[in-house]
C-alpha cells in the first residue's frame, strides 16, 4: 500500500446525504478529508495526483449488492467470471459487488464458500463480499450460520421456488429465520411459489406453450405476492428482519408496504430490468425474448409506476443488477422449445449506475437518492458502511468521477460483460463514469481499463446496520 496524496478537484460531491462543491484528499486507499472547492483548506493540500473534476459529479463508487459471477444453473454457467465481471463494474462505476455462493443440496455452507472464495480470490477488479445461499437447511448448516456471520459472511439467501434446486420449504425457512433472528444475519428471500409454478409450467408446455413468453406468464404475479407475505408472516413468527430480494409485481410491493407500516424490518430490493424493461421484451420474436428471461420475470409495463414509488417511499430501498449473465448463442439457446430450460438471469452490473442516472434526468429519483439506493443503502443493509457507500474522512477511497453530460447508446458491441447481447441495445442514456478509483487506485479512466485482476479484495462485513 502506498500513501501516495490525490485531490480531487473541482466536482459536485454527492452522497446519500449532501450535495457540496468540494475537493476531496485521498492518502494511500482512504478518504481523509473534503474541504469546499476553492477554499483555502483545499487550495493549501499538496499531491501526488490531481484529478480533475469540474463539471462532474464525484460521487461514491457504487455498491450492487446482488451479482451472480460463475453461477452454474440449468446446466451451464453464468458467462462473466469474477475477472470480466468485476471489471465490467469497474467500468459502469461500481466498486464493491456483493456475490452469492452457493451451498448446493447434500454439501456444507463451508465448502459452498470455500468453492466462491476461489473463484474470486485473486481475480477480482474491485472489491467483493458474499451472501450465501442456502439449499440445504440442516441442524449442520444452521450452526454453521453462526460461523459464517462472525466470518463477515453476514446475510443469507433461501428460495421459495426452484423445487428440486435452491428450494426451502415453510419449515426450514423458518429455521433459518430463528437462526438469523438469534445470530444477527439477514434473510434474504426469493419470494415466488416455486410449488405452484412448477404445475403451471407443466400445463403451459403440455398445451405446446413453449415461447419464452410464457415463462413470464406461468410466474404469475399473485405468486410472487403470496410468497412475499408468507416470507413476511414467516419473519414476524421468528422475529427476524426480512430482505425480498429481484421485486418485480406491483402487489409484491404493496405487502412490503404494508408490513413497513406495521414498523416491521422488512425490506424491498428491486432491480433495473424491472424498472426498464417488460413483458414486451419477453414477447420479442424468434425467441429473442430469451433474453429477458429471470426470476422474478420481467412484469407488464404497468407495474413500473409502483416500483419508481416504492422507490421514491423508502417501501423499496435498494436497486442491485442481480447480474446473471447466459449468452444468447448456446447458453439462452437451450431452451429453444422449452422456455422451462433457459438458464435464468439478466447482464446488468455495467449498466445499473447510467440506467438510474437516467432515471433522475427522468424525473423518477433525486440526485441523493440516485446514490442512496445504489451506495449508501447496500452498504449499510449488508455492513460495508461507511467503509463503503460514501465519501467522507475515513471511508475507502472507491470514487467515482460521472460525467453527467456525456451521452452514449447501450450495446453489447461496446459493453466489456461478457456476453453476446446487451438488455439495454439502442438505448440512449445521458451520464457516464468517466474515472472510476477502488481503494485509491485508478481502475478505469477515460474509457480505459487501468486496474489488474487481483486488485480487488475480500471484505468481510458487519451485520446489517438498516433495521428500521
Ligand atoms: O433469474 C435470476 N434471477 N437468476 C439468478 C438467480 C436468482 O434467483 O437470483
Ligand atoms: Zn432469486
Ligand atoms: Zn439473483
Ligand atoms: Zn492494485
Amino acid at each position: 500500500m502506498t500513501h501516495e496524496r490525490t485531490v480531487v478537484r473541482g466536482g459536485l460531491v454527492i452522497t446519500a446525504a449532501d450535495e457540496s462543491h468540494a475537493d476531496v484528499l485521498i492518502e494511500g486507499e482512504r478518504v481523509v478529508a473534503l474541504a469546499a472547492t476553492g477554499s483555502d483548506v483545499a487550495a493549501g493540500w499538496q499531491a501526488d495526483r490531481t484529478i480533475d473534476a469540474t463539471d462532474c459529479y464525484v460521487i461514491p463508487g457504487g455498491v450492487d449488492a446482488h451479482t451472480h459471477m460463475e453461477l452454474p444453473f440449468g446446466g451451464t454457467s453464468a458467462s462473466d467470471t469474477f475477472e470480466t465481471g468485476t471489471r465490467a463494474a469497474a467500468f459502469g462505476g461500481t466498486t464493491t459487488i456483493v456475490d452469492f455462493a452457493v451451498q448446493s443440496v447434500g454439501h456444507s455452507l463451508r465448502e459452498g464458500l470455500d468453492a466462491w472464495h476461489e473463484k474470486a480470490q485473486g481475480n477480482c477488479a474491485i472489491d467483493y463480499a458474499f451472501h450465501m445461499i442456502m439449499s440445504d437447511v440442516t441442524e449442520h448448516s444452521l450452526k454453521e450460520m453462526d460461523l459464517l456471520v462472525e466470518e463477515g459472511v453476514t446475510s443469507f439467501k433461501l428460495f421459495m421456488a426452484y423445487p428440486g434446486v435452491f428450494y426451502s420449504d415453510d419449515g426450514r425457512i423458518l429455521r433459518a429465520m430463528q437462526r438469523s433472528a438469534a445470530n444477527g444475519g439477514l434473510i434474504m428471500m426469493h419470494a415466488e411459489n416455486g410449488i405452484a409454478i412448477d404445475v403451471l409450467v407443466e400445463q403451459a408446455l403440455a398445451a405446446g406453450h413453449t415461447d419464452p413468453r410464457y415463462h413470464g406468464e406461468v410466474r404469475r404475479e399473485l405468486l410472487e405476492a403470496e410468497a412475499t407475505h408468507r416470507a413476511i408472516q414467516l419473519a414476524r413468527v421468528a422475529g427476524a428482519p426480512l430482505y425480498v430480494v429481484h421485486v418485480s409485481a406491483e402487489q409484491a410491493v404493496a405487502e412490503i408496504a404494508q408490513a413497513r407500516d406495521l414498523g416491521l424490518n422488512v425490506f424491498g430490493e428491486t432491480c433495473p430490468q424491472y424498472l426498464f424493461l417488460s413483458t414486451d421484451n419477453l414477447a420479442e420474436p424468434d425467441f429473442e425474448g430469451a433474453k429477458y428471461v429471470c426470476s422474478t420475470p420481467l412484469r407488464p409495463k404497468e407495474h413500473q409506476a409502483a416500483l419508481w414509488r416504492g422507490l421514491r417511499t423508502n417501501d423499496l430501498s435498494v436497486v442491485s443488477t442481480d447480474h446473471c449473465p447466459f449468452c444468447f448463442v448456446g447458453q439462452k439457446e437451450l431452451g429453444r422449445g422449452d422456455f422451462s430450460k433457459i438458464p435464468n438471469g439478466l447482464p446488468g452490473v455495467e449498466n445499473r449506475m447510467d440506467l438510474l442516472h437516467q432515471a433522475v434526468l427522468d424525473g423518477h429519483i433525486s440526485r441523493r437518492r440516485w446514490i442512496e439506493l445504489a451506495c449508501a443503502t447496500p452498504a449499510r443493509m449488508f455492513g460495508l458502511y461507511p467503509r463503503k457507500g460514501t465519501i467522507a474522512p475515513g471511508a475507502d477511497a472507491d470514487v467515482v468521477i460521472f460525467d453527467p453530460q456525456e451521452r452514449y447508446t447501450m450495446s453489447a458491441a461496446t459493453h466489456h460483460m461478457n456476453v453476446d447481447y446487451s438488455a439495454y441495445e439502442g438505448r440512449e442514456v445521458t451520464g457516464r463514469a468517466r474515472t472510476v478509483l477502488s481503494r485509491g487506485a485508478v481502475v478505469v479512466d477515460g474509457g480505459e481499463y487501468l486496474g489488474h485482476a487481483g486488485h480487488g479484495t475480500f471484505v468481510p462485513r458487519a451485520t446489517s446496520q438498516y433495521l428500521l
